[in-house]
């Protein structure tokens, strides 16, 4: 599976992704990781793996479908077969999630649909719910509104402020995201017509 990560900040999940091709539990490749901020941890983490990093500013083009239309020439030019947004902070147009239907993922920490958007941990902190977690979905023109391909679940516990629910959540993202690329890598998940199935079964 030839893998495009798109990273916008410290890049503990790309890490996670560099470190099971490593260890030989994802049999994929990294393509190349391409950020939205030339300064992100996560370009270091690739070309320390010598993977091919890319960035550009989106203050550099004069609209966003412009900013993503390059950022998009570029990923296109690796070739990968899945595009992972893991981390990634801007919303994607619809001119380049459209045609990417299905080969296009991001990790979110929060159990879609629960907490879209930004501060996920604080929003579940500020509802009270007893449980919290983190959600593998395909990429849809609305943000963090496409269908879920799998979850890890956390407790909520007395005490918890933002960083500790956070540092929960983050611990199990990394497993969760290589499970969901390993099930993409064999071929399990397909999407159609707005529906993910797992082994042939809808979820
Ligand atoms: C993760 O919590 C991810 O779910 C969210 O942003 C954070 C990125 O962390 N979208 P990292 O850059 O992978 O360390």
């Amino acid at each position: 599976l030839r893998i495009a990560v798109l990273a916008s900040g410290r890049g503990s999940n790309l890490q996670a992704i560099l470190d099971a091709i490593a260890h030989g539990t994802l049999p994929a490749r990294v393509v190349g990781v391409f950020s939205d901020r030339p300064a992100a941890a996560a370009l270091e983490r690739a070309r320390a793996a010598g993977v091919p990093a890319w960035a550009a500013s989106p203050r550099e083009h004069p609209t966003r479908i412009a900013f993503d239309r390059a950022l998009f020439d570029a990923v296109d030019a690796a070739r990968p077969d899945l595009v992972v947004c893991a981390g990634y902070m801007r919303l994607l147009g619809e001119a380049v999630v459209t045609p990417r239907a299905g080969r296009l993922i991001n990790i979110h920490p929060s159990l879609l649909p629960a907490f879209k958007g930004l501060h996920t941990h604080r929003q579940a902190l500020a509802a009270g719910v007893s449980e919290h977690g983190a959600s593998v979905h395909f990429v849809t023109a609305e943000l963090d509104g496409g269908p879920v391909i799998a979850q890890a679940r956390v407790p909520v516990l007395p005490g918890d402020d933002e960083a500790a629910l956070a540092a929960r959540v983050l611990a199990r993202e990394h497993p969760l995201l290589i499970q969901t690329l390993n099930w993409i890598a064999a071929g399990r998940v397909r999407f159609h017509d707005r529906t993910v199935y797992v082994d042939g079964a809808p979820l």
